[in-house]
């Protein structure tokens, strides 16, 4: 079969050229973990990566779509991000499963805008559902995150 080639978290893979969702690959391939499953149908975001620094959903993104690709996960993130530091300081998660995709949509914010309004978060995060409701304390981190980036 065809191969596709490309880069999760600057390393390099070959896989065969599939309709396979690259979530799957994630977890079940590449053993990151920290992306997760909500819906399977692009409705949640609980799934988010960017690839090639945009922001989609794992689940339907197919490994056939990714030549040449960059893709960048949750693991991609240093201890130290300033969104892991907001995401600290405004204690933002609570039972954490959306937390993930939240924050790499916000990490795909950010590269092109550091200091987006509140209404450019709520626009760009309108995608990403958390079932706990930490919505308010998600903007105020991504802004806060923006500022010190
Ligand atoms: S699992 Fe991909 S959008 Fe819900
Ligand atoms: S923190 Fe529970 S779903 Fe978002």
């Amino acid at each position: 079969m065809e191969k596709v080639n490309f880069q999760i978290n600057a390393k390099q893979y070959s896989t065969a050229k599939e309709e396979k969702p690259l979530l799957w690959y994630l977890r079940d391939d590449a053993k990151l973990k920290g992306t997760k499953f909500g819906c399977g149908k692009g409705l949640c975001g609980a799934c988010t990566v960017k690839v090639n620094g945009e922001a989609v959903r794992s689940c339907q993104t197919m490994l056939s779509e990714l030549s040449g690709a960059k893709v960048e996960t949750i693991e991609s993130l240093g201890d130290n991000h300033p969104l892991f530091v907001a995401w600290k300081k405004y204690n933002v998660p609570q039972c954490g499963y959306c937390q993930p995709g939240q924050i790499m949509s916000a990490s795909a914010l950010l590269d092109k805008n550091k200091r987006p309004t509140s209404e450019q978060v709520s626009e760009h995060m309108s995608g990403n559902i958390c079932r706990c409701g930490t919505y308010q304390r998600i903007s105020n981190a991504i802004q806060n995150a923006g500022v010190n980036s």
